[in-house]
């Protein structure tokens, strides 16, 4: 790109500004000075300083939600060639990866960013931040069962922490379940050790923030309010 965009692009100047900061012989390209316009750089590779200081471009931060449908992995790459989540936000012109996980034959809500110390608070363990999932369930279940799930239930070996978990009154038996962990399979594992099948499960909210009425494989923005929520969500 022209040498004066990425100067704007780099929030030192406007473009006409950064005409002039050329002109006046203030810029260098790979420590070459560079007073005349027409100069192209590759923002990827070449180093640009204005008044001796390296410029970079402002790193936009991105904050989606994306409703991931079934059979799609939730990493950047997979080595068995199947569906990434990246291919449902290859529209956005940024680095941005999933917040957390969810298994590839679940669908819902998933979080994505390119901001680290984000994607840090809200997956961290100490943040307790909630997750609501919607299992679709092969019977109802019983009063017992449901108290089960709320206290602690066995799997791998070590009790899963206090859970929300409220049978739903649909045509189809349903279950919603609340959980702040993020072990393996935990939705499914917690169901299977109270003796249900799991028919679909579906993440409907993280910390707040909800699936509402967003189209399968679709995302769109957080508000800023969402974004302070997960911020400062879980603090316990
Ligand atoms: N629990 C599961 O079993 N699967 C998920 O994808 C998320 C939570």
């Amino acid at each position: 790109m022209r040498l004066q965009k990425y100067i704007a692009l780099c929030g030192v100047a406007s473009r006409r500004a950064a005409e002039r900061l050329i002109e006046s012989g203030r810029v260098t390209v790979n420590g070459d000075l560079v007073d005349y316009m027409g100069c192209e750089v590759d923002e990827n590779a070449d180093e640009v300083t204005v008044d001796g200081k390296v410029i970079r471009p402002e790193k936009r931060l991105y904050y989606i939600a994306l409703n991931k449908p079934k059979n799609y992995v939730t990493t950047v790459s997979d080595d068995l060639g199947r569906p990434t989540v990246m291919e449902l936000v290859g529209d956005i012109d940024a680095r941005i990866y999933p917040v957390g996980r969810l298994d590839f034959d679940t669908s819902g809500l998933l979080i994505m960013t390119n901001d680290g110390g984000f994607a840090n608070a809200v997956t961290h363990p100490s943040r307790k931040v909630d997750k609501v999932y919607i299992a679709r369930i092969n019977r109802q279940l019983e009063k017992d069962e449901l108290m089960r799930l709320k206290r602690g239930v066995e799997i791998d070996g070590r009790v899963t922490a206090p859970a929300g978990a409220e049978a739903l009154r649909g045509k189809v038996p349903e279950v919603k379940i609340t959980i702040h962990e993020g072990r393996n399979r935990q939705v499914r594992k917690m169901l299977e050790a109270v003796g249900v099948e799991v028919l679909g499960l579906k993440r409907i909210a993280v910390g707040g923030v909800t699936l509402g009425n967003l189209p399968e494989g679709k995302w769109r923005r957080l508000s800023d309010a969402e974004i302070n929520k997960l911020k400062g969500s879980g603090k316990k």
